[in-house]
């Protein structure tokens, strides 16, 4: 096995990976960078954010204004004092990627416009029409290859970090050309992989996406925060998932029952369509569960009516998703509502880490959707992903800098090495009659079904009991392809058993919660209960599986109130 050393290596090449190398190669010319991702950085499924990044930009709008619209939109679960430090960073942000070559969409008057966003009080989402990620990715790439001291592995596939001493001094990944495992040591490692909603079927999800950082930094001891909180996006593309931009409500998209009325108005009076999240999703949800969906080849759906906006303005600020609807909708929403429903889109909860990313392991930082640095408690506004992925990445790649600098690189263990290359080996070698697929759907099909928008407590035990079964079931998976260059075979299995691990957790930290809040809703417990669940959950691994502690959440000064939009 090959040693690579590096300062610091950045575990995933999105908006936070990306971002956080940016940060650490202006702070220090001389520091040695890596960027690990086990896909070309564009082809991060940061590229497919779509509708914007939250910002205060105009005089009339206030950093209290958006960080007391992310608190309640978070059903107070957020930390404020986070919430606060995030909400004062994004602008410059938004200034430094515009340097950087982003072409943020302008107004009449050539300030960067903005378009309203569910539970925003404020029109703040900043955006380059309906491809915001793609064309921060582009220039944030665009940005980080111009220096000379950040070197990319690209393709390569992290399996396990390492840890020593409650410190991790580096990790194993193998070289998808090869197939070969090599080891790297760092003085700090930032996590920036992205969330875990591949564990469902239905999702606005990247296939890529599938939780890895979250599994290794979970089996290396960091508890992971608040997982049973799963954002289920109100509009995705049936029958293929595919995110259609809230943005298109922010241009004023209606959505529609079988008996063509707005019924958010049942829901969301004041707020209609740009209430939150959650709100919608649930209302999309009691909607079809009451027989008022529409009926389609792929069963029930709601209409997203765009027509009224008409062409021109659909191809300024909405092309993207025009496009998608036409080629995997088979709709053209010029003409046509498009055919949605709820889909699972973001994780509230990941690598617990505070304000400066740093999580339980010494020299381990997280940002981005993977991580939970809690802005975001029980339900993410819209438009705040994007934000979280700048502001923290940039945090990241700071405070790992700062640890770099007074730390030196430590050998890596040979026997962890070898018990890595052992479990590598011994799952390639794994001659059972399972079928990775077989198990993958059927933990997608447990999730949507007993794990979705509303949740119960039976069902949860039997998700949890089938998703154990599952992973007994997974211990007799066969590889059939047992070579070494570009085993996508064995790829696939261990993103699955990653995934695994994390639908255990989700389904775990979910069945304690006995009260309904942000995305969590228990139809046997409908109240949020403050007095008892105010909390943040906490899953550590154990041989046994998760095992919950919980953590209070931070008041600054907006205690919580009823939720009403
Ligand atoms: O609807 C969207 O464009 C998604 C934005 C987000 O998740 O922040």
């Amino acid at each position: 096995m090959e040693k690579y050393s590096h300062d610091i290596i950045i575990v995933g090449a999105g908006l936070a990976g990306l971002r956080a190398a940016v940060a650490a190669a202006e702070v220090d010319s001389k520091l040695d960078i890596a960027v690990l991702s086990k896909q070309h950085p564009l082809r991060s499924h940061s590229v497919c954010a779509q509708g914007g990044t939250a910002a205060v930009m105009r005089e009339k709008d206030s950093y209290d204004l958006h960080a007391y619209d992310t608190v309640k939109g978070a059903d107070f679960l957020a930390d404020q004092d986070v919430a606060e430090f995030f909400v004062r960073q994004v602008p410059k942000e938004i200034v430094l990627t515009e340097h950087w070559g982003c072409p943020w969409s302008r107004n009449a008057d050539g300030r960067i416009d903005q378009r309203p966003f569910g539970g925003h009080t404020f029109p703040r989402a900043c955006f380059a029409a309906d491809m915001t990620g793609f064309l921060e990715m582009h220039a944030i790439y665009g940005k980080v290859t111009s220096y000379k001291n950040i070197r990319f592995y690209d393709e390569w596939f992290a399996t396990s970090l390492i840890v020593e001493d409650k410190t991790a001094v580096g990790l194993t990944a193998i070289e998808m050309k090869t197939g070969e495992m090599q080891a790297f040591r760092a003085k700090s490692i930032i996590m920036a992989t992205g969330g875990h909603e591949r564990i469902y079927e239905f999702t606005t999800f990247s296939h890529s996406t599938t939780g890895d950082g979250m599994a290794m930094a979970y089996r290396a001891g960091a508890p992971l925060e608040d997982m049973e909180f799963v954002q289920f996006h109100p509009t995705g593309l049936v029958p293929p998932g595919v995110l259609i931009t809230e943005g298109a409500r922010g241009e004023g998209g209606y959505l529609l029952n079988a008996n063509g009325e707005r019924f958010m108005k049942k829901y969301a009076p004041e707020k209609m369509e740009l209430a939150p999240r959650d709100v919608i999703s649930r209302a999309e949800q009691t909607e079809m569960l009451e027989g008022r969906g529409l009926q389609g080849p792929y069963g029930s759906y709601i209409a997203l009516d765009l027509r009224h906006l008409g062409e021109e303005k659909i191809n300024e600020r909405l092309p993207l998703i025009r496009d998608v609807a036409i080629k995997l909708g088979g709709v053209d929403p010029v003409k046509e509502p498009i055919p949605i429903r709820p889909a699972a889109h973001y994780s509230m909860g990941g690598i617990k880490a505070n304000v400066k990313t740093e999580t339980s392991i010494a020299g381990l930082y997280a940002a981005g959707e993977c991580s939970c640095i809690s802005v975001h408690g029980a339900n993410r506004l819209g438009c705040n992903s994007t934000a979280d992925c700048l502001v923290f990445g940039t945090v990241a790649g700071e405070e790992a800098t700062k640890h770099a600098s007074s730390s030196s690189l430590h050998e890596v263990p040979q026997q962890m090495l070898a018990a890595e290359e052992n479990r590598i080996h011994e799952i390639i070698s794994r001659n059972g009659n399972e079928r990775v697929p077989a198990i993958r759907d059927e933990m997608r099909q447990i999730m949507d079904e007993k794990v979705w928008i509303y949740r119960n407590g039976l069902q949860l035990e039997t998700a949890l009991k089938e998703i154990r079964q599952l992973k007994s079931r997974f211990r007799n998976v066969k590889i059939e392809d047992k070579g070494k260059p570009f085993n996508t075979g064995l790829l696939e299995t261990l993103q699955l058993d990653f995934m695994l691990d994390l639908a255990e957790v989700t389904i775990a930290c979910a069945l304690p919660r006995t009260e309904s809040r942000g995305a969590h809703s228990r139809t046997d417990y409908p109240k949020r209960d403050d007095q008892n669940w105010l909390k943040h959950t906490l899953a550590y691994c154990t041989r046994d599986g998760p095992r919950l502690e919980y953590m209070p959440v931070t008041i600054t000064k907006w205690p919580p109130v009823a939720r009403t939009y």
